[in-house]
């Protein structure tokens, strides 16, 4: 059993790692491969994932770090991809050009999210293209590159038959908070509903051992004024991006805050679902635009804390053969996509949110959209739980921004500058076509080298 980490440099890929490791019996995993395009990253991170396996756990899980895809995918079972195309400092650019024109910078969501969507879509495809060449032909993708909703759309568009499943932690991180919230220590027996697109749904509901939760995080939410556990809510330091180490859940630091606190705002207004957080720029633009600074956006936040930490922390382990465990994340986010490997490889049919095809599944969206619902998952992948149509509100706002979504895929695919450009004006994010395209001409030019020529 065979797992490719595509993005091998990733700040994620050490926690990855420690969370396969962990559930090797389940997994029955022998190897583990990163594959990364990005040499000198690849490397530092690989020391400590080395570390991890044979010092740590001591697991006997075989390590390969390699630079060739035909290495990387060769008889693979599962690969799992997070490629960031362009890095940390293209992500700078996500953020801060669209505030310079007074829009949301972000960089899965508004013009941000479109122009690294554009930049990954043909990436991702080249990586169906090599497992479809070289891994097993029973394998399987577990997609959560971002900007995740362009990307499937793409994925769905050119390779329908591809073994891909996309995903995404913010779910599951929105769930950890509620956990926190109402001293939820076993998490896993919380049930939840849910509908929407990539960065962009709502929690319909969410039950804890039978019980309705739905009242009691609505309470905790308009009593605290936010959606943060109490214990977070104390670590000031953290809160505002100023402390430096990893140990605090990285969700509740620096510029996330807002993100929490905008979540008991939507519900201020919308009070029957809790809202994804990333709702926050689609409902709060003018706010998020207020409170950011256009010089020290998220990608500074991340590369100041984040990538040093780690960095830094594998310096240190090559000066001194010392290991800091807080230099690196483990914890959720790979443990669920681990779990989810397990679920595809056993055939536990455990419940999943996947970002899938509708067909059908909410009746009054498109037969094709690619919505995140809830699925179980088995060796022959999800099944889709059908719901019920969606009310016009959710579903007004979910065909703007799926159809600026596939306006943005549809111009990538045909170089057509005309479709991209309808695209940005139809993001909610942004308040006129004029804006639009002084939007998409700074982008196009700081994205030469990563887009597709657009006529
Ligand atoms: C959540 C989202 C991811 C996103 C990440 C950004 O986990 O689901 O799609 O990449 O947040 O976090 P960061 O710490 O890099 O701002
Ligand atoms: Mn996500």
């Amino acid at each position: 059993m065979i797992i490719t980490i595509v993005g091998g440099g990733s700040t994620f890929t050490p926690g990855i790692v420690k969370s396969i490791a962990l559930r090797k019996n389940e997994l029955e995993v022998d190897e583990i491969r990163l594959f990364d395009l990005d040499k000198k990253r690849q490397d530092k991170v690989g020391i400590l994932v080395r570390w991890i396996l044979d010092e740590d756990l001591k697991c006997g899980i075989k390590l390969t770090i390699t630079y060739d895809a035909e290495e990387a995918y060769k008889d693979a079972d599962f690969i799992f991809a997070q490629m960031r195309v362009g890095k940390y400092a293209m992500r700078e650019l996500d953020e801060k050009i669209p505030l310079r024109h007074g829009c949301v910078g972000q960089e899965t969501c508004g013009c941000g999210g479109l122009a690294y969507g554009m930049r990954t879509i043909f990436p991702m495809i080249q990586v169906i293209d090599d497992a479809e060449k070289y891994a097993k032909p029973t394998y399987w993708i577990l997609n959560y590159s971002n900007p995740a909703s362009v990307v499937s759309e793409a994925c769905r568009k050119l390779r329908p038959d591809a073994r891909i499943i996309n995903i995404c932690d913010m779910p599951i991180a929105i769930i950890d908070m509620v956990a926190a919230a109402l001293n939820i220590k076993d998490k896993h027996n919380i049930v939840y509903d849910y509908y929407g697109l990539n960065h962009f749904g709502w929690f319909t509901g969410i039950e804890y051992k039978g019980e309705d939760m739905m009242p009691k995080i609505r309470d905790y939410i308009m009593e605290q004024e936010i959606l943060l556990p109490s214990a977070y809510l104390k670590d000031k330091a953290a809160l505002a991006g100023k402390s430096n180490d990893n140990k605090t859940n990285r969700h509740a630091k620096g510029s996330w805050y807002y993100v929490w606190k905008g979540v008991y705002e939507i519900m201020k207004n919308f009070p029957d679902t809790l809202p994804n957080t990333y709702l926050n720029y689609y409902l709060q633009q003018k706010e998020f635009v207020e409170h950011s600074d256009p010089n020290h956006t998220r990608a500074n936040e991340v590369m100041e804390t984040r990538e040093k930490n780690l960095f830094d922390g594998i310096d240190k382990y090559l000066a001194s053969g010392e290991i800091d465990e807080t230099v690196f994340y483990a914890g959720s986010h790979g443990d669920w996509i681990a779990d989810l490997a397990i679920a595809l490889k056993n055939d536990t049919k455990a419940r999943f949110l996947v970002i899938t095809e509708n067909k059908g599944a909410i009746p009054n969206m498109p037969y094709d959209a690619m919505v995140e619902v809830p699925a179980y998952i088995g060796k022959k992948g999800p099944e889709v739980i059908a719901q019920d149509n969606i009310p016009l509100f959710q579903q007004g706002m979910m065909m703007q921004q799926l159809n600026c979504e596939k306006l943005l895929v549809e111009g990538c695919i045909e170089g057509s500058y005309q479709k991209v450009l309808e695209a940005f004006t139809l993001n909610k994010t942004v308040p006129s076509m004029k804006v639009a395209k002084e939007i998409l001409d700074d982008l196009m030019e700081a994205n030469k080298e990563y887009w597709p020529t657009l006529k």
